[in-house]
């Protein structure tokens, strides 16, 4: 009895522990945008900002036909000329010349939308609030640093149409700890405009998530329509059992 307590005291604390280890910035929920065009937009987003780095290894060119462009269309618009149509989302960039340009190696995106998800939010949510979350630090080697993943690595590659924007912090009493202060995030602040208004870039960077999370689960969308289609064929064969049973039973009445 006694110890079914103390297990049950441990197994409350274990969900607590798993958000206590998310870091604690707030993550918003990344819009819907699963249709076509954004899919689209996302791609191209994805092939001019972060393929220079990152790689999509499980990801050919090619499967960009489900999302609605033809051979031709992937051929002249997002493709670098040394790739081919039939080949690998790969990067340019060594691991060894990453880990020596940044100190940590870019990872792979193609499951990045997957293995992102916690108990704070879906894989999803976490990228949506990472990429609109960078602010300028001098104090880093890239000169950028980020909300989510303090002391980032990567630099803030789409910071032309986002602007720059510093992050503003205030010295607040611990709860905790009386007599201690703590760093507390304040906001960010606009330094100078983007190319694209705040709007503008939190729709592009929505885009860009979907596109993720799709290449994370290209299936999903197969998945869901089967899904779909169980579902009648059980009503039609549970509508037909039903009508069977019926004409049996008259017989033995
Ligand atoms: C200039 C190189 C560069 C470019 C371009 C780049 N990244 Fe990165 N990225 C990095 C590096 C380096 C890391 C490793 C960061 C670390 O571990 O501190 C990283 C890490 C990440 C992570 C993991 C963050 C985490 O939770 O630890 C994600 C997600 C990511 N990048 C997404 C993107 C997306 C999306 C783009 C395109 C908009 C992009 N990156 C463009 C260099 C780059």
């Amino acid at each position: 009895m006694k110890f079914a307590k103390k297990l049950i005291a441990v197994l409350a604390l274990v969900p607590g522990l798993a958000f206590a280890s998310e870091g604690g910035f707030p993550l918003e929920r990344a819009p819907d945008r699963h249709d076509l065009s954004s899919l689209q937009n996302g791609a191209k987003l994805f092939i001019n900002h972060c393929l220079n780095c990152h790689s999509a290894s499980s990801m050919r060119y090619n499967r960009l036909r489900d999302l609605g462009l033809s051979e031709e269309q992937i051929k002249s618009n997002l493709l670098f000329s040394q790739d081919k149509v039939g080949g690998m989302m790969t990067t340019a960039m060594r691991p060894d010349d990453a880990k020596a340009w940044f100190g940590a190696v870019p990872p792979d995106l193609s499951v990045i939308a997957r293995a992102k998800s916690s108990p704070s939010g879906t894989g999803a949510d976490y990228l949506y609030t990472y990429l609109r979350s960078f602010y300028k630090d001098d104090a880093r080697p890239t000169g950028w640093n980020n909300m989510v993943v303090p002391n980032v690595a990567m630099p803030h590659v789409m910071w032309q149409q986002q602007g720059v924007r510093q992050a503003k912090f205030q010295e607040v009493p611990d709860p905790h700890e009386h007599g201690k202060m703590i760093h507390k995030f304040a906001g960010f602040e606009q330094v100078t405009p983007g190319t694209m208004s705040s709007q503008e870039f939190d729709t592009a960077t929505a885009d860009l998530v979907a596109y993720l999370s799709w290449m994370a689960e290209p299936a999903q969308g197969q998945r869901k329509k089967l899904g779909v289609i169980v579902l009648i064929f059980l009503s039609i064969f549970a509508f037909l059992a039903w009508r069977l049973n019926e004409s049996y039973w008259k017989e033995v009445k």
